[in-house]
């Protein structure tokens, strides 16, 4: 898989490439990255890639001329183009499994105070990560390249994507690890009696449960397995008798 990524600021990516999970990607080529400066493609020799906008208004809007050229030398006939931006469908998980599946993305990067609104013409897609405003679209970008990466086969253990947040549009069931007892907050005994099936069945209703806590949206939109309503109703006992305390 390629990512190419077309930004005001390559600096930024820095410290992503050169982490972690994304560092032993590149390194093991399960995936490549490049970083395009925007600035390289300006047809000015000052660099500018900005102007005001026609109609008045304060800031300077990125241009969508050196966008244009940019894309053109750095994607290729396959190649499926992104942009970020707010104005657009939140990103999800159900997002980054489709785009996990193509070979060869483009990620535009948005400018804080805002872009030639033609630049949508050249895009396939524009992804939002959530409902606030960031000053650019380079932190989306690297979110986006995050989430996907880490879905490709190899790049990190296939039992670690078992069972995650998400699927199924549940959140993940809470793990634990040593000391057992931390000033006084303890593992839950039935992880260590060693029975998996109790194991298998306890995590399934903390996962339904956390959801429920965590987020009640996501379960609005649930369908619900009959062994999953078996499980609430049980929590439902469980929170009745005491079994289960939440804050
Ligand atoms: N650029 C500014 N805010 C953004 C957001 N929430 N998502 C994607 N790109 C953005």
């Amino acid at each position: 898989m390629k990512i190419t990524i077309l930004t005001l600021f390559p600096k930024m990516f820095t410290g992503f490439l050169e982490t972690s999970v994304i560092k032993r990607a590149l390194a093991l080529e399960l995936v490549k990255i490049d970083i395009v400066d925007i600035r390289d493609y300006a047809t000015n020799k000052f660099r500018h890639v900005d102007d005001t906008p026609y109609g008045g208004g304060a800031g300077m809007l990125l241009q969508i001329e050196p966008i244009d050229r940019a894309l053109l030398a750095n994607r290729s006939k396959d190649s499926y183009v992104l942009l970020t931006s707010p104005k657009a469908k939140p990103y999800d998980q159900a997002k980054a499994r489709e785009l996990a599946k193509k070979d060869d993305i483009v990620i535009i990067c948005g400018h804080y105070e805002g872009i030639d609104a033609r630049v949508e013409h050249l895009v396939d897609e524009k992804i939002s990560i959530g409902d606030y405003v960031l000053t650019g679209g380079e932190l989306a970008s690297m979110v986006i390249a995050d989430s996907v990466i880490r879905l490709k086969n190899e790049v990190i253990n296939p039992d670690s994507l078992a069972f995650e947040s998400y699927d199924d549009d549940l959140l993940e069931y809470p793990q634990y690890t040593k000391p057992y007892d931390y000033k006084g907050f303890k593992v839950p005994d039935i992880l260590l009696s060693g029975d998996h099936k109790k194991i298998e069945h306890y995590r399934k209703k903390m996962s339904l449960l956390d959801t429920l806590r965590f987020r009640p949206d996501l379960i609005k939109r649930h369908r619900f397995t009959r062994e999953q309503k078996e499980l609430l109703l049980e929590i439902l006992d469980d929170l009745k008798s005491g079994n289960i305390k939440v804050d």
